[in-house]
This record gives C-alpha cells, sequence and structure tokens, in this order.
C-alpha cells in the first residue's frame, strides 16, 4: 500500500499548460501501467489541477492492436490520440491524460512513461476521478527541438512563381491568389494551418483493409455527397476560422451540426459554438490546436457542447465564460477502424455513408494554401518565402466520387476557411492513396439530437 502511494507521489510534477505536447509513439505507450485515481465522487466539473489523494490503484496492459486487460483480466479497449496520450477504457470505466513532457527553451522532453493529470469516469459519465498513469517498466525518455520559423511575425508575402509553377507542373487542380494572405503574419497561417499543437510528428500510417471490409465495400455507391442526397443538403454552412488554430474546433462542432440533421430529417438546424471549445476545453490547447477525437469526441461527452448564440465566436483565446445554456452531448465517438492506425478508404467510405459526416486530419503542405478547384494533390513544390512548419489541419468529409473526364477518384472535403476559399469553401483531395494522411485518421462522433 505505502509503496504505490511513494510511487504516486514521484509523478506529481507540477506541468503548466502550454502549447507544446509530448511526441510519444504506440510503442512508447503499449506495455503494462499503473493507474492511480482520486476518490471517484467528483462530477463533470472536477477540477484536477491537483491531483489530490489516490485511493484507486488499477493494473492494466496496453496489448496490440487495441486490448486492454486488467489485473483481473477484464478485456477492454484502448488507443493512442495521435502522439499526445492514450485513452483506455475497461471494467465500466475511460480513462484519459495526456503524456508527460517538459520544455526547456526550445528542447521538449517527452516522458511517455508518465501522463499529466488527466480524467476517468464510469462510461455513464458519473463518477469522476482525477486520474494518473505510471508505466510498469521505465521507457526511455526523448527530446526533440521545436523548428521555430525565422520571422514568426513578418507578413506573409506572396510568391507569384509557386502559383504558376503549380498550375505548369500538374492539370488536376488550379492554385490562384488569395490577396488577403498578405494581410496575415506566418504565425496567423501557421495557427489557420492548424497551429503548433497539432504539428504532424511522423507520417501516420492507413492501416490493412479486411476481406469483409472490402465486401460490404462492393456494395457502396459510385459516388456520395451528404451536401446532396436525392436533392436534400445535410451540411450545415462553411464557417471561417479566422486566424486562430481552432480548425479542430470548427470541424468537430460541423461534424456534430450536420449528424443532428442527419439524425432528425433536417428538423434540428443547430449551429455549435467552437468560442467554447477554445475557451473552456482542457482537453486542447485553445488557438494553439487540438485534435477531434478528444472535443468531438471525448469533450462532447463528457462536459457537452453549447450553441453558437450562447458563446459567439471571437476568434481569439479567452477566459472561459461558463453559461447556463443548454448543454448538447455526443453518445459514441471512434476512430474509424476501432483505433487510431486502423483507418483506411474502404473503412471511411462505410463509416461515412452509414452514418455521417467523419472529422479528418490533413497535412497542410504550402501548396494547398492557393488551391481554387480541382482535385488537390501536393506537387512537392514549396514556397521559400514563406516558411511553414507542416501542421495537421481538421476538416470535415462530406462525400466522395470519381472524375467523369480523368477517372481520378477523390474526396469532397468542407474546409472553414471561408466560402471565398476553394470551391466554395470546400475542396477535393485524391482518394485511395492516403493523400497528406487524409485516410489515417478519421473520427466519427455521434451526437444526441
Ligand atoms: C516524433 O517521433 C517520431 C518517431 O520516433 C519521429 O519520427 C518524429 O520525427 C518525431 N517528431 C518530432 C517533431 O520530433
Ligand atoms: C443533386 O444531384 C442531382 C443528381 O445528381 C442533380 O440532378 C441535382 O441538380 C443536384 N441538386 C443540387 C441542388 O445540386
Amino acid at each position: 500500500m505505502l509503496l504505490w502511494v511513494l510511487a504516486a507521489l514521484s509523478l506529481a510534477v507540477r506541468v503548466t499548460w502550454a502549447d507544446t505536447p509530448a511526441n510519444c509513439t504506440y510503442d512508447d505507450i503499449r506495455g503494462d501501467w499503473l493507474l492511480y485515481e482520486t476518490e471517484r465522487t467528483g462530477d463533470a466539473g472536477i477540477d484536477c489541477e491537483d491531483m489530490g489523494p489516490n485511493i484507486h490503484r488499477t493494473e492494466v496492459s496496453l496489448m496490440y492492436p487495441n486490448i486492454a486487460v486488467d489485473e483481473y483480466g477484464n478485456r477492454g479497449t484502448w488507443t493512442m490520440i495521435y502522439n499526445q496520450g492514450f485513452q483506455n477504457k475497461v471494467a465500466g470505466r475511460s480513462y484519459f491524460a495526456f503524456s508527460l513532457w517538459e520544455k526547456t527553451g526550445d528542447t521538449v522532453l517527452s516522458i511517455c512513461d508518465k501522463t499529466l493529470t488527466g480524467w476517468s469516469r464510469d462510461i455513464t459519465v458519473r463518477n469522476w476521478a482525477c486520474y494518473r498513469a505510471q508505466k510498469k517498466a521505465a521507457a526511455p525518455h526523448k527530446t526533440h527541438v521545436l523548428q521555430r520559423m525565422a520571422q514568426e511575425n513578418s507578413l506573409y508575402k506572396y510568391n507569384k512563381d509557386l502559383i504558376s509553377a503549380i498550375n505548369s507542373q500538374q492539370s488536376s487542380w488550379v492554385a490562384d491568389v488569395y490577396p488577403q494572405y498578405e494581410t496575415m503574419t506566418l504565425m496567423d497561417h501557421l495557427r489557420r494551418n492548424g497551429g503548433r499543437a497539432s504539428a504532424v510528428a511522423s507520417r501516420a500510417r492507413s492501416g490493412p483493409v479486411s476481406f469483409m471490409t472490402r465486401l460490404r465495400d462492393l456494395s457502396l455507391p459510385e459516388a456520395w455527397d451528404w451536401r446532396n442526397v436525392s436533392g436534400v443538403n445535410y451540411v450545415s454552412p462553411v464557417r471561417n476560422q479566422g486566424n486562430c488554430g481552432s480548425c479542430y474546433a470548427f470541424a468537430s462542432m460541423g461534424g456534430l451540426e450536420s449528424r443532428v440533421r442527419i439524425l432528425t430529417s433536417n428538423h434540428q438546424k443547430p449551429v455549435f459554438a467552437p468560442q467554447d471549445i477554445v475557451g473552456c476545453s482542457k482537453l486542447s490547447q485553445g488557438c494553439e490546436g487540438g485534435f477531434p477525437f478528444l472535443i468531438a469526441g471525448r469533450y462532447a461527452q463528457d462536459v457537452g457542447v453549447v450553441l453558437e448564440d450562447c458563446y459567439p465566436y471571437e476568434g481569439k483565446d479567452d477566459t472561459c465564460v461558463r453559461t447556463t445554456c443548454t448543454k448538447h452531448y455526443t453518445a459514441y465517438y471512434r476512430y474509424v477502424g476501432g483505433y487510431y492506425g486502423a483507418c483506411n478508404e474502404e473503412e471511411m467510405k462505410l463509416a461515412l455513408i452509414k452514418g455521417g459526416l467523419l472529422i479528418v486530419g490533413l497535412e497542410v503542405y504550402d501548396d494547398f494554401l492557393h488551391y481554387k478547384g480541382g482535385i488537390y494533390h501536393h506537387t512537392g513544390l514549396q514556397d521559400r518565402f514563406n516558411p511553414l512548419e507542416l501542421t495537421n489541419h481538421a476538416v470535415l468529409l462530406v462525400g466522395y466520387g470519381e472524375d467523369e473526364a480523368t477517372g481520378e477518384k477523390y474526396w469532397s472535403v468542407k474546409n472553414s476557411w471561408g466560402e471565398d476559399w476553394g470551391e466554395d469553401g470546400y475542396f477535393r483531395i485524391r482518394r485511395g492513396v492516403d493523400e497528406c494522411a487524409i485516410e489515417s485518421m478519421a473520427v466519427e462522433a455521434v451526437p444526441i439530437p
């Protein structure tokens, strides 16, 4: 007894909230863990800034591919959330915490065998506790140095040569000039592309396709578009996130909005509030980025989301204004395929048609900013004037199809850069080749209308 209390105390490293997450891989996390919890009597408003006394200890083994087993042999599931941390569900409880990290100057130390203080609760979302985890066998800590852009605050300068190079190199898609870009700094662009907290860790892979999935996939239509299902549109209007790294909040809210429309045959058309996420969510990093699995999924289930009218969008970090507005909740959420790393084109098509819009991630390269129309693929061309970091941008999958003339397969995707961008706020992108990692991390979140 005393031993595990001492072990848990050594976890009590105070870490302040900031914009640079750890970089932990599947292999860093897989293995045997001790989960420590405070008394399981809290509610959704529980404050876990300070962990409090440890009351419960659970041993859990996180195994390949997504199996979690506790010390009594109860089987559950687990998933990585990109490189940020992990969620596991076993014996009626769900646990989430970010992986532990420390930052000195521009050097980040990833301490992947420990977590920050997170939250656990039973699957009925009633009894909450603060939670922390420690791996039984210590894993080596890793460092990486943040690549800072040279002139974060200098204004973006148009590189017309890049536009003409894109347009002369290929004919699948067309690049154009967006004059408003020159009013934005490089940092504004970085935020709009996903934010520093969603920097690309390493090339995500899309998962293998099972025989049964291939069979079911054969019976799907050639094309699909939730904006026009037998003449009916189920997709809420395109919005503009501005210069805040809130794409993950817009994609999450937009996904829930459209699914409410689908679930109620358009009788309910809510618009949810991304500002509530930016200002209030402890599961994301405000205007520095975040991950839809944790927002459309866990936050919307645990805490609930509110309507736009209740908390209008400001486009900047702000202190949370806790309101008394009605909350709307997510009933069920998952990574398509069952866990992070199991996604692929076929599973995405099935989930899209069966349930509705999926929230997907996209690696944003320089050329993508200039997309005006057509079927996008990364040309490999780089913008020497405006050196931006590679980020993950969250967007919404609404459909798929095939170009009539060329036969090129594509996804139709809703962006959050306003209606003037791309094809009326949307873009199309190559399908079937995990273009820019778009087939690697689709999230499905089912709201309760
Ligand atoms: C994160 O870790 C992966 C795997 O070890 C590595 O390939 C990648 O470069 C790392 N990313 C950063 C930003 O250090
Ligand atoms: C919806 O799709 C049908 C069939 O492809 C097409 O005829 C119709 O014009 C479309 N409606 C809208 C509003 O785009």
